[in-house]
């Protein structure tokens, strides 16, 4: 249960409860900080809780638990619409040129090592999506490219947020400030008020809440 050492109440808005059963209460995920970075990184503890149950439900199947494909689905929808579309949509639309109008090159060092590691996990989500049907209905072949785009997306998310949250995110918190500070928040307000292909922000965030209820 990594994930949940991630989620002490003192540091994260998401709130653990409960004694015998962890029972996550997502809430105030849009909370103004005070720097560029406060928004992405509430974000990616959610992101890794998520991520972490999905390892675990990974191992619990090689152990002989049945996989449920409905909660597969789960997955590949969270990590579609809140960790790409919203999350990443807001680093690659935001975060990223805001640190390149300061100087930081788009096609090398870190801001081209996070492109490109969104692009492997867009693909490896889409190996989950594209294979889930044939998996539900026996195809063993499609059930190996299931565990293998879950399995290579947990290892590349976890992984990719360390780079963000311990090196590219601290350079953008001293690059970016004040004004250009404000900004960026003003426009990830306005992001995560968007809807993702019908799902707000909020409602992705239940949807995160019903997986790790689940776990
Ligand atoms: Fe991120």
């Amino acid at each position: 249960m990594i994930a949940r050492a991630h989620l002490h109440p003192r540091q994260s808005p998401y709130r653990l409860l409960g004694n015998t059963r962890n029972v996550y209460v997502v809430a105030m995920t849009n909370q103004p900080t005070d720097t560029a970075t406060g928004v992405l990184r509430t974000e990616h503890q959610l992101i890794l809780a998520v991520a972490h149950s999905l390892a675990a439900k990974l191992a619990a199947e090689a152990n002989g638990t049945a996989l449920d494909y409905d909660d597969m689905a789960r997955y590949v929808t969270f990590f579609r619409l809140f960790a790409d579309a919203c999350h990443h949509g807001k680093e690659e639309d935001m975060l990223f040129p805001a640190l390149e109008a300061q100087g930081m090159p788009h096609d090398a060092g870190p801001i081209a090592v996070m492109l490109y590691e969104h692009d492997q996990g867009r693909a490896l989500v889409r190996m989950m999506a594209d294979s889930l049907d044939e998996a539900r209905n026996g195809d063993p072949h499609a059930n190996g490219d299931l565990r293998a785009g879950a399995a290579g997306f947990v290892d590349l998310i976890v992984a990719h947020i360390g780079k963000e949250d311990h090196v590219l995110f601290n350079m953008a918190d001293e690059m970016l400030l004040g004004p250009d500070c404000r900004e960026l928040c003003a426009q990830y307000d306005t992001t995560c008020g968007r809807q993702f292909e019908g799902q707000t922000k909020q409602d992705l965030e239940r949807l995160a809440n019903e997986i790790l209820e689940r776990h």
